[in-house]
């Protein structure tokens, strides 16, 4: 028997793992010259490099038997405490107490393992789980190939829509939301939406996955307190280093109640055994003496420059457009592109004038030398295709400049292609 392309047959699930759209979009935005803002890219400006230098040779001069030898799945004990006494910290400077237990740490590959143990303990085919819309693109890729039925709730400016969400919720294994400066808005879950939605999913039954890796990166003021510290029995809490300290080490953390925390971590065992150790170490020894206190301010301080370089940029160029200047044939209300002001993370979303396509605007902005990812990928459901989400932490200011009047005369090109067309 000879071995065929027809041979391998692929499990079902198989064929609900796709290429991500926005990776396909970013290869064609990757071009040398091109000012980007599509990338989820945190800065490499903000990689410690001497630090972790220095950690390393101190973990393998201190214990190289132990970071080097296979290790514990629930991750590196001092590491797990470190994780619990800042969450617990931080959650009680926002007014809401959650005493985390170090045994309800999981140490995971990235929180994108976080997703993907959920996903695996959690859905069933048919199970039908809740998601913001437009929601991380990479959760929805973690959670489909388990065959859900997922049901975007209808979010605002806040996040979910609670008269939606009330209408949703029975039989749901789960929400999944973002409350901090949410992938790709860059939107923050308000008090009184907490609130309410941790009141509803209490009263319902509904566990909750908060999906948390951007809420160290704000502005001007802490977010409040995370879901998980009101109903910590009801969540599940996904955090990374990816973003405070680096992606390259591939290190995140759940935080999990007893009910569902063994399930998740044999899961994490059948998947890689355990996070890398030696990784983990280096961590916790750059972490400690409260190196983070004194780190992650400096990445605050260079993304809110760039944002609101970002957001000067676009009220220089399209806050003083009069209504017109992109109309469409259909004369539409609203002709301006619409943004919003993220108070932390990574992203901004933005919305085109009635009548256009972010996903047709891409090859005009790319022509002009500037690039961003298309909104509608982002929505589980039918997605709106005016909007896209631009990212303001790894262009220079300068750059941002540029990229924002390239932005603009690129909308201007399309516009005037889509008034050529209808006038045909
Ligand atoms: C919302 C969200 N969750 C999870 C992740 C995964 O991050 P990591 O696996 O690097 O911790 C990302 C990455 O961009 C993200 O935006």
């Amino acid at each position: 028997m000879t071995i065929t392309p027809n041979s391998w047959q692929l499990a079902r699930r198989a064929a609900r793992m796709n290429p991500s759209a926005i990776r396909e979009i970013l290869k064609v935005t990757e071009r040398p010259g091109i000012i980007s803002f599509a990338g989820g890219l945190p800065s490499s400006k903000t990689f410690p490099v001497a630090e972790f230098e220095a950690a390393c040779a101190k973990v393998l001069q201190d214990d190289p038997a132990g970071a080097l030898q296979y290790a514990a799945s629930e991750g590196y004990g001092p590491l797990r405490e470190r994780v619990a006494h800042t969450l617990s910290q931080q959650s009680a400077a926002a007014g809401v107490p959650w005493a985390v237990d170090p045994a309800q740490v999981l140490i995971t590959t990235g929180s994108q393992q976080g997703l993907d143990l959920v996903a695996k303990v959690l859905i069933d085919a048919g199970s039908k789980i809740l998601v913001e819309s437009p929601t991380y693109l990479g959760a929805v890729s973690a959670f489909v190939p388990m065959e859900p039925e997922v049901v975007s709730v209808a979010s605002d400016e806040y996040g979910v829509v609670m008269d939606d969400l009330q209408t949703k919720t029975a039989n749901a294994r789960f929400l999944y939301v973002l409350p901090n400066f949410q992938n790709p808005t860059g939107r923050t879950m308000n008090e009184a939406r907490r609130a309410a939605v941790s009141a509803l999913a209490t009263e319902r039954g509904l566990p909750l996955i908060e999906d948390n890796p951007y809420g160290d990166l704000w502005f001007e003021a802490a977010p409040p307190a995370p879901l998980s510290a009101r109903h910590p029995d009801g969540c599940i809490y996904l955090g990374s280093f990816s973003k405070v300290l680096a992606p390259g080490l591939r290190l995140g953390f759940l935080v999990a109640p007893k009910a569902v925390y063994p399930k998740l971590l044999q899961a994490k065992q059948a998947a890689d055994l355990h996070s890398p150790g030696f990784n983990q170490r280096m961590i916790a020894e750059v972490m400690k003496d409260g190196f983070l206190d004194r780190h992650v301010p400096t990445i605050r301080a260079l993304y809110k420059a760039q944002r609101d370089a970002m957001l000067a940029a676009l009220t220089q160029h399209f806050g003083s457009m009069p209504a017109g200047d992109v109309a469409l044939p259909a004369a539409p209300a609203d002709t301006r592109l619409t943004w919003n002001r993220p108070d932390g993370g990574m992203f901004l979303w933005a919305r085109l004038p009635q009548g256009m396509s972010a996903q047709d605007l891409l090859p005009f902005a790319v022509a002009q030398g500037v690039a961003f990812v298309p909104g509608a990928p982002f929505y589980a459901d039918h997605g709106d295709a005016r909007t896209l989400r631009l990212s303001f932490v790894t262009p220079s200011v300068e750059d941002i400049h540029c990229g924002v009047a390239a932005l603009a005369v690129g909308i201007q090109k399309y516009a005037a292609s889509l008034q050529a067309i209808a006038t045909l």
